[in-house]
């Protein structure tokens, strides 16, 4: 069977981890753990993106050799994956030796088969993002956009991969594959970019500009150009050329940023691997920007949010909680620290939190902290009940369908409706009756709201794994593997043993 294959963008080294960084890793571990769940063999892949100019600059300034640099950048960015609790199952750096050996693999490949050209290049040039530009980049008044920070004209030879005669396959392609990306009105900006004609891609970077790149097999006089490097990662790692490489290849998704689709995901990489005779992704799933008061966050605007503060502060399931229940996965959100603590107190701490302790509590004080038959079946129960067939179906589609704000709204509403069931039952009132049918109803009653609660922290599992073993560790059950034969209403907890009152979310101040 092949492994459903996902993967993040490899993040800059030469940059401090961000919110942003941490989304897509979370956004990605979150399909990772669900397909998991649904039984799929997973291989999640992220790592770090080190050549160019800006790290040997970087490098530099800080008086080290680059590749000291880049060690400790990536101890940064693994340490933000261990803090995020993300499932990947490698990390790959463009600076190792089994990255590099692919990347002059095929540039060596597609230089004998005649797609890489030498030519002499005149124009004007950004240092900072380390392109060429044209004409039609300049702003209506003829200077160049900030973006491109200083801007040089230079003549020199550099190397170009014909990606031009890709072109019409490739608008083609877009076309008749709705899948290849998501959301689907992103494809339309490919295609608004396509109506221009394509300039052949210059692959090389000479020496004496920059050394920090990895060497053209054909012409050691220059390194290759940083994103031709980058986009191989994601068949670097899992062993290009090699007899396992099918087992993964194609990817099921790669997760990027809307910057970074075209041309990079959407042009670059699908006609490299046409050139070069190897499959296409299957689906480029494209997630929006996180914006600090309207804007993005950058380095240059000084309106960045560190994700390692928040998740000091709240925890690493409060964290993935939030970004996933605010972002609409492709839209843009706005960062607001307000937000976050209002969704940590009232969905966390009031809806679940609560419900977890009143449910042991009372078990503890009504039931001797063991979970009892449901003997009665009246409209309380077989509301709660119906409300849960409801909710897996609705969730589990939006999860299938990448809509985890809406899976996470649909999920609360159960949790708050398994709270209005503990108000309208009301345990403590039954606990002082005197009638037998009241003593089944208290039993029940707790019976009814510990599987609701069990079943919730399965169907929470993807987002919040941490939270949602606790729980069913406090119900006195394993944390959920798999979503198969746990998704469904029954009375698998009879019997089991409740852990003692356990507060989940603690009351923070602003
Ligand atoms: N190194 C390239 C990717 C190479 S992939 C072969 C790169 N790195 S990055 O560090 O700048 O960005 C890494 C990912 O983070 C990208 O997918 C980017 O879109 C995402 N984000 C960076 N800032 C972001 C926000 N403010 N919000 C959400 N994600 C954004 O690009």
């Amino acid at each position: 069977m092949k492994n459903f294959y996902i993967t993040t963008a490899i993040d800059y080294a030469n940059g401090s981890p961000h919110l942003g960084h941490a989304y897509e890793k979370v956004l990605t571990d979150v399909i990772a753990r669900y397909k998991r769940l649904c039984g799929e063999n997973v291989r999640f892949l992220t790592g770090l993106d080190e050549h160019g100019q800006k790290v040997q600059q970087s490098a530099r300034k800080a008086g080290i050799e680059p590749i000291a640099f880049c060690d400790a950048q990536a101890e940064k960015f693994r340490e933000l994956c261990r803090l995020l609790n993300i499932s990947n199952d490698d990390y790959i750096r463009t600076t190792q030796e089994r990255h590099k050996k692919v990347v002059r693999q095929l540039l060596q490949k597609l230089f004998d088969k005649g797609e890489i050209y030498k030519a002499q290049y005149k124009g004007f040039y950004s240092a900072r993002q380390e392109q060429f530009l044209l004409e039609k980049d300049k702003n209506e008044d003829g200077t160049w956009p900030e973006i491109f920070g200083e801007v040089v004209e230079i003549t020199e030879s550099n190397y170009f991969f014909k990606i031009g005669k890709y072109q019409e396959w490739l608008v083609k392609y877009i076309s008749s594959h709705e899948d290849f990306i998501f959301p689907r009105f992103r494809a339309k900006q490919v295609l608004e970019f396509l109506k221009e004609p394509l300039n052949d891609l210059c692959i090389s970077r000479p020496k004496e500009r920059l050394e920090w790149g990895i060497p053209l097999p054909f012409d050691e006089n220059y390194v290759t150009y940083v994103w031709f490097d980058a986009l191989v990662n994601y068949i670097s790692a899992i062993g290009y050329g090699e007899p396992d490489f099918e087992k993964n290849w194609p990817a099921n998704f790669h997760v990027i940023g809307k910057d970074i689709l075209v041309p990079p995901h959407a042009v670059y990489w699908p006609i490299m691997l046409k050139a070069l005779g190897i499959e296409i992704p299957q689906s480029l799933l494209v997630h929006g920007w996180w914006l600090s008061s309207g804007e993005k966050m950058s380095k240059s605007l000084g309106n960045i949010v560190n994700p390692l503060d928040l998740i000091s502060q709240f925890g690493t399931d409060p964290f993935r909680y939030f970004l996933m229940r605010e972002m609409n996965v492709g839209q843009d959100s706005d960062f607001s620290a307000d937000q976050f603590l209002t969704r940590y107190t009232s969905d966390l701490g009031n809806d679940l939190g609560n419900l977890v302790s009143r449910t042991l509590n009372m078990s503890h004080r009504y039931c001797e902290g063991v979970v009892k038959a449901q003997q009665i079946d009246e409209e309380p129960e077989q509301t709660l009940r119906n409300l849960w067939g409801q909710t897996a179906d609705a969730a589990m589609q939006m999860y299938e369908g990448m809509q985890f704000h809406t899976a996470l709204e649909t999920a609360f509403n159960f949790i708050r409706a398994i709270n209005r069931y503990a108000e309208q039952r009301a345990p403590w009132k039954l606990a002082k009756s005197e009638d037998p049918q009241d003593k089944l109803r208290l039993e029940t009653s707790l019976a009814c709201m510990a599987e609701g609660l069990r079943l919730a922290a399965v169907l929470l599992a993807p987002i919040m794994p941490q939270v949602s073993e606790k729980i069913l560790n406090l119900l006195g059950q394993k944390s959920a593997e798999k979503f198969e034969g746990n998704l469904a209403w029954g009375q698998s907890l009879l019997g089991a043993k409740l852990a003692p009152q356990e507060i989940l979310f603690p009351r923070l101040q602003k």
